[in-house]
């Protein structure tokens, strides 16, 4: 279940939401919450992407009349700051999640496939990080060879495949202490936090707040982020910043009709 804004498409397609695992289960172990934020979290990942997919399209590229520098250049920088909250959200699995469960669990490459699965896409993550960063509005090309669709096509499956099958793995956990389990997850958003930058205030977490539909499904509560955040992003960290006109959803995680669309390209052609 989604809760789109309007029969236009948005961010929940192509690639499909996780529906939380809390949603079809009851149990107070705490694999289930677990399960659960990790889906909130990758849908932030899956939004973020498919809101990158449906709306570059839709941006004129320097060769057509309409062309805009400033939308390339806030496209552009809207795609690198996802990048980032894809390496943050994979980069703290990998040197922190991953590593205690399989201590906890005594179970050493219990988390191997989702390890491998980081392997099969990260290269193209790696890919369309560089291309965002160092192209030029009016170099940049969505279609054709070398264009930004390739890259992103080139890894895209390989990524949600992987961020649908780690929910799986996650459910398979509980035969773990429930406590134990539930100290993980803690300790993850404290290691979350502190591996945090500065800069991330501009990238990251503008990025998060504005995939983050907290009206889907149950209205869960997701990120775990201080009340004042997203006042803090609106009117200072990403006050200015015509690149969160990318974001599916406002501040305060409420869907909203995505911003470069078909009836917006042929608007500005007139
Ligand atoms: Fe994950």
């Amino acid at each position: 279940m989604t809760t789109k804004p309007s029969d236009a498409p948005w961010a929940d397609e192509p690639f499909g939401l996780i529906t939380t695992p809390s949603m079809y289960l009851t149990d107070s172990h705490s694999y289930l919450r677990l399960a659960s934020d990790m889906a909130h979290a990758h849908n932030v990942l899956i939004r973020g992407l498919n809101a990158i997919l449906q709306q570059a399209p839709h941006v004129a590229v320097s060769t057509k009349k309409n062309y805009n520098k400033q939308d390339i250049k806030d496209l552009l920088f809207y795609v690198h700051s996802w990048t980032k909250t894809v390496d943050h959200h994979h980069w703290v699995e990998e040197t922190f999640i991953f590593g205690e469960i399989e201590k906890v669990s005594g179970k050493p490459g219990l988390m191997a496939e989702p390890k491998s699965q980081h392997e099969a896409f990260h290269g193209g993550i790696e890919r369309l990080s560089a291309y965002a960063s160092a192209t030029k509005p009016d170099e940049f090309q969505w279609e054709g060879p070398g264009g930004m669709k390739e890259i992103i096509d080139s890894f895209s499956q390989h990524l949600t495949d992987h961020l649908y099958a780690e929910i799986d793995t996650i459910l398979g956990l509980k035969f773990m202490d429930s406590q134990a389990l539930n100290n993980i997850w803690d300790q993850a958003e404290k290691v979350a936090q502190q591996a945090g930058n500065l800069g991330m205030l501009y990238d990251v977490f503008p990025c998060v707040l504005g995939c983050a539909d907290k009206t889907y499904e149950v209205g869960y509560q997701f990120p775990p982020l201080p009340w004042i955040m997203p006042y803090l992003v609106k009117y200072w960290f990403g006050a200015g910043n015509g690149a969160w006109r990318f974001n599916p959803c406002d501040w305060w995680g409420k869907p909203r009709p995505l911003a470069f669309n078909a009836q917006s390209a042929s608007a500005s052609m007139l």
